[in-house]
């Protein structure tokens, strides 16, 4: 193996750059420059296709120095992500030359607010659970991502890198929940952190309740309510006997307010935070805490899914604005990373004194509802 460099991402430029050879990010390939010709090199590797929405938002939309700032953390984070599945690769397009990755901005090297600690994530190859996976492991967290979707997951570590690994769990079934927990003490010799993530949004179109499918309210509350209760059990396991651990959950929104989702989706989201508060009253006996965050809509592939169900000749980009238009606060929109960070928050030792909790991450969406007072010229 050749000597170990690093690959430095500037975001203002879009360019990552390596010590002898400088790789300029464009749209749709990363391709090798050669600094002193600024010719291209004619290799080029393929952005995966988990990173199109963030290429195209960077790329496709021109973005103002405005948007980069705004979301400077994110595009770390999906950069991050790219690059780190690009090592291999970039390897093969270097010859015997190694390539590691590292950032010179503070914000990509984490704190250490989870340093040591071992953490399972359910429902962790996507979305907010890989955003929090991420998280976890840029705070010093080792991860075990659980997941239905094997391919997903596996993708996911290889993303991830060596503080990330996966096992194949349905959280529907009890015994796949006790080996996922398992799997991770056998792995670590530890359990400090359980984020019960997974979840399904069942049927795409909202049916009156006169319609409801109890089949299909059976598979939501399975998945989402059972299947928390079962992580919470197990990890309970292995945390209540050392008298410490950080228990999560992910709720929602729908989980405040009625009329959100569908009623199956709903239900079970409401019941989250009494799982958190039934168990907090127990296992704060025990020095374990258990808390809840409920994300307003962000655009993963669970909302992306099911609108797409709901407007099937909508495209993703317009599925993904109108997602984000949803939020109330002015500026800024929702994504996967503002959950993963409550999530590291109530992980961490900063929130140790905090069980119970339901952390609402929604931009005040749930705060209040506006009074539909006609304009005064409007009197009849
Ligand atoms: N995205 C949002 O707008 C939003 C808002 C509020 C709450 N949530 C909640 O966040 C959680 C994560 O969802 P997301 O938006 O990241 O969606 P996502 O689809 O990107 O991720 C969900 C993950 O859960 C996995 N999963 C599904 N069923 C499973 C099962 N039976 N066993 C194990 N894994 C399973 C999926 O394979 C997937 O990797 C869910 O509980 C969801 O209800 C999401």
């Amino acid at each position: 193996m050749g000597s170990s460099q690093t690959l430095q991402l500037d975001i203002q430029t879009c360019k990552a750059e390596q010590l002898d050879e400088p790789l300029q990010i464009t749209e749709g390939a990363i391709v090798l420059m050669d600094e002193a010709s600024e010719q291209t090199k004619n290799k080029s590797v393929t952005i995966p296709p988990l990173q199109k929405n963030i290429i195209k938002r960077l790329f496709g939309e021109r973005p103002s120095p405005e948007f980069f700032r705004s979301h400077r953390d994110s595009i770390y984070c999906a950069f991050g992500d790219m690059l780190r599945s690009f090592t291999r690769q970039l390897k093969f397009l270097n010859g015997d030359k190694v390539c590691g990755l590292g950032f010179s901005s503070k914000s990509n090297s984490g704190d250490g607010r989870l340093e040591g600690k071992v953490a399972l994530i359910t429902g962790g190859a996507s979305g907010i659970g890989k955003a929090t996976a991420h998280e976890f492991i840029r705070e010093g967290a080792r991860v075990v991502i659980a997941d239905i979707n094997k391919q997903l997951g596996e993708q996911a570590i290889e993303e991830l890198g060596s503080q990330a690994h996966f096992v194949h769990c349905n959280v529907e079934l009890e015994s796949q929940v006790v080996e996922a927990v398992d799997f991770a003490v056998a792995k670590h010799s530890k359990l400090d952190i359980m984020y019960n993530n997974a979840g399904i949004a069942g049927s795409p179109l909202p049916s009156s309740i006169a319609d409801v499918n109890l089949d299909e309210f059976d598979r939501v509350m399975r998945v989402n309510v059972r299947g928390t209760m079962a992580g919470i059990k197990h990890a309970a396991r292995f945390m209540v006997p050392k008298k410490s651990g950080s228990i999560l959950c992910t709720a929602s929104i729908s989980g405040i307010m009625g009329g959100l989702g569908p009623h199956p989706y709903t239900v079970s989201k409401f019941a989250l935070p009494g799982i958190v508060k039934s168990v907090a009253a127990e296992l704060c006996q025990q020095g374990v805490r258990i808390n809840c965050i409920s994300p307003c809509p962000i655009p993963t592939p669970l909302v992306i899914g099911q609108l797409a169900g709901f407007y099937p000749s909508a495209k993703e980009d317009w599925l993904m604005k109108m997602i984000q238009g949803l939020g109330e606060l002015k500026g800024t929109v929702c994504e996967e990373i503002d959950i993963a960070r409550a999530a590291v928050y109530l992980a961490s030792d900063e929130a140790k004194y905090v069980t119970g909790h339901n952390l609402v991450v929604d931009g005040g969406f749930t705060c209040f509802k506006q009074l539909g007072f006609p304009r005064p010229d409007q009197v009849e």
